[in-house]
């Protein structure tokens, strides 16, 4: 049992997920205020009780209780940033927010899914908060919407658990794609010996789209429809030849922030796009623990915490996760030799690698895989425009 702490009980009654609500009411001065909390639940019909819990130290709360009436306004999954606008200390939080008055005097906020209208019933000391008790004196559903959800220090939103499989329209899309160059790219294999693997870009990954073995693979990865998150040190290849903010993206959500590491990356991704193709190197020791990490986030049910932890082994990685020149005369452990192929429109829309390189090769045969690699790519290029 871990330690019984701040931390822990943070951690722990995180893992129990609340709504959001903006708890507004009139200030004394006249002007509106508003308290964001997760705090709120209903208590009792009869009487109609509802309640929340501010901390016994917050301004705002000793502003709403000046007031005799207050409206809880439930947020909806569209709410996010008028969310955090709410819970930062910004002084201008009613700026550009539409609101009306409730019968009683206290805002609802536009958009909101639903507002309940209170007047204080009892205020109990509880802890370090207060114990909010309100009576409900009227309420109404605003906008029948999905609401706005808080798990484990992170916005979410509220998804029906169904039986029909969810479909993905630009996955179903990429795979059509795939399958259009899916000979040629067998041919390829063929050639070289190697396993090759198509990928697609779709959201904020590049998805496993076709995987093409002619030779025996005993690996059991990659799977189609596996993704790789495009961030650093992902991607490469795809990014490369991507527009100036997918570039950003790629460099915030890998959590790369100095201005000096970020302008040797775009030096990196530029000498990329010149050369036409990138090389990764993994140590093998690290193969391993790539593959895990992989897998779970194909696996797709990630919780916020294991993506926060998945995030910064994928930093660790960058350390390991060489690209960059290649010298005729060394020789080099290759992870994968990857290839963009370019839409009509210089976007990349698919990107084939090499994997299963052997262990060790000399910069001359990496130049030859290659040169085999991108014959390939410019190729399939055409295919996709005919
Ligand atoms: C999702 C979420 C839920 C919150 N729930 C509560 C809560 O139940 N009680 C509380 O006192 N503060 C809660 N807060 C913090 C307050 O909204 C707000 O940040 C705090 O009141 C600001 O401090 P101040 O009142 O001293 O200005 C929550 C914040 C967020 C983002």
């Amino acid at each position: 049992m871990p330690e019984f702490n701040d931390t822990t009980f943070r951690a722990v009654l995180g893992h129990y997920p609340t709504g959001v609500a903006l708890v507004t009411a009139i200030g004394s001065d006249g002007s509106p205020v508003g308290m964001i909390v997760g705090s709120f639940t209903s208590v009792s019909m009869d009487p109609p009780l509802v309640a929340y819990l501010p901390t016994t130290g917050s301004r705002i709360f000793a502003k709403l209780r000046e007031a005799e009436t207050f409206c809880i306004n439930v947020l909806s999954a569209q709410q996010e940033v008028t969310c955090r606008k709410f819970a930062s200390r910004a002084e201008d939080k009613w700026d550009g927010v539409a609101w009306e008055l409730s019968p009683g005097g206290a805002p609802i906020i536009e958009g909101v899914l639903a507002w309940i209208e209170c007047t204080t019933d009892s205020i109990t000391e509880a802890g370090d908060h207060y114990l909010v008790v309100g009576r409900v004196r009227c309420l109404d559903i605003h906008r029948p919407a999905t609401p706005l959800l808080f798990f484990q220090g992170a916005y979410g939103r509220f998804t029906m658990s169904s039986v029909i499989a969810p479909s993905s329209p630009e996955l179903v899309a990429a795979t059509r794609l795939a399958e259009r160059v899916r000979d040629r790219v067998e041919t390829l294999s063929g050639q070289l010996g190697v396993v090759c693997d198509i990928l697609a870009p779709i959201g904020c990954d590049l998805a496993y789209v076709g995987v093409v073995a002619s030779v025996t693979d005993t690996r059991p990865e990659p799977v189609l429809g596996w993704r790789i998150p495009l961030m650093t040190p992902f991607g490469e290849q795809y990014i490369a030849y991507a527009h100036e903010t997918a570039i950003d993206r790629w460099m915030d959500r890998g959590g790369v922030v100095e201005d000096t590491e970020r302008s040797l990356l775009r030096d990196q991704l530029e000498a990329a796009r010149a050369r036409g193709w990138s090389m990764s190197k993994l140590p093998p020791s690290r193969e391993g623990s790539f593959v895990e990490i992989m897998r779970e986030y194909a696996n797709g049910d990630l919780t916020p915490a294991r993506e926060r932890e998945l995030r910064r082994l994928i930093e660790e990685f960058r350390l390991d996760y060489e690209t960059g020149d290649v010298d005729e005369d060394a020789h080099y452990a290759p992870f994968t030799l990857a290839a963009p192929v370019i839409g009509p429109d210089g976007a990349p829309v698919l990107v084939v690698r090499l994997i299963g390189l052997p262990e060790s090769a000399s910069g001359s045969q990496i130049h030859a895989w290659a040169k085999e690699l991108t014959t390939c790519t410019t190729e399939l290029a055409g295919i996709l425009t005919a």
